[in-house]
């Protein structure tokens, strides 16, 4: 296949079988692989789609310029796209971001601004979008607004809920998606929802995040859970939520790429952990397909790394155990 331009390569992303993590005696797990999208994640589909959108309404001009703040996989998108239609892209990030992230935006060509006020349990969200604010008012520029654009979830009920169902047909009884901004969940929460009668959707979240009422806690998972709760969050789209902790997710993302040669990002890992616990109390003929947000090369340095889970007090065995 030849495509006319990188853009083109944004989407129809594989899904694959689970054939060791899972239980002989339990449902089918299936994994549908957003890493490989060429910017590295599922933000890909999110960035073409806002920025495509804002184009449409008017809001950003040709030569026109982008502020958002992402923990890195949307920033990675934006930059990527933005560059291919020769937008300017200003990325608010904070210490949080991984490094190799950091120099994957600033490799696509997008500027970068670090806040460093974190609140008391360590998030920096509310100094990020308090800098997106200031950025957007001195520049007169586009802020895709991601926690609250309704075009986030709709990029993903246009697309990936869309493959889902192509696959998969109305065979498929679960899907297992994690929850962030909640565009991901959202989208595909309404797109199968409109597909397959009785699909049920589990959210994922992270042990410390505030989306699902729980307190607000230290966590070191990217991009999955969040320190306020996200305008696209649908609490009346998903039927089961799930928290997963740091540990869990880790040793599940290590097990993915040690026993299923799936090397994926720390919310792959707490997808599949919680798919996993799902899977074993469903029947075999059932499917359960959990969403692979990004892949794991960018977390060598943390995630994969035994001294950086050491020095955050992060012990893998343990919940290994537990799945
Ligand atoms: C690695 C990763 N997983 C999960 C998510 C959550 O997706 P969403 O923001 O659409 O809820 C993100 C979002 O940035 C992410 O980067």
């Amino acid at each position: 296949m030849i495509y006319d331009n990188v853009l083109q390569l944004i989407g129809d992303t594989p899904i694959v079988k689970l054939n060791s993590l899972p239980e002989p005696h339990g449902a089918q797990v299936f994994i549908k692989l957003e890493g490989l999208n060429p910017g590295g994640s599922m933000k890909d589909r999110t960035a073409l789609y806002l920025i495509s959108q804002a184009e449409a309404a008017g809001q950003l001009r040709p030569g026109g310029t982008i502020v958002e703040s992402s923990s890195g996989n949307l920033a990675i998108g934006l930059a990527l796209v933005a560059r291919q239609k020769g937008y300017r892209l200003i990325c608010v990030v904070d210490p949080k971001i991984s490094p190799v992230n950091l120099s994957i935006i600033q490799a696509y060509g997008a500027e970068t601004v670090m806040v460093d006020q974190a609140d008391e349990h360590g998030n920096y969200l509310r100094a990020r979008l308090d800098k997106v604010q200031a950025l957007v008012g001195q520049l007169g520029a586009f802020w895709p607004n991601q926690y609250n654009n309704p075009n986030n979830p709709e990029a993903h009920r246009r697309t990936t809920a869309q493959e889902i169902y192509e696959a998969f047909g109305e065979k498929l009884h679960w899907a297992v998606i994690p929850a962030g901004t909640c565009g991901l969940i959202t989208g595909c929460s309404l797109g199968l929802k409109e597909h397959i009668p009785g699909i049920k959707i589990m959210a994922v979240d992270a042990v410390g995040s505030v989306t699902f009422g729980m307190p607000a806690g230290v966590r070191y998972q990217i991009g999955i859970g969040s320190a306020v709760v996200p305008g696209n969050m649908r609490r009346e789209l998903y039927d089961e939520i799930t928290h997963v902790s740091d540990a869990e997710a880790f040793s599940t993302a290590r097990r993915l790429v040690n026993e299923e040669g799936l090397l994926v990002g720390g919310s792959a890992g707490a997808a599949v952990f919680a798919a996993l616990k799902l899977a074993r109390r469903l029947p075999a003929a059932e499917k359960v397909l959990a969403i692979l947000p990004d892949r794991g090369d960018r977390y060598y340095n943390t995630i994969f790394s035994d001294e950086w889970l050491e020095k955050n007090g992060i012990e893998l065995e343990k919940s290994a155990v537990k799945i």
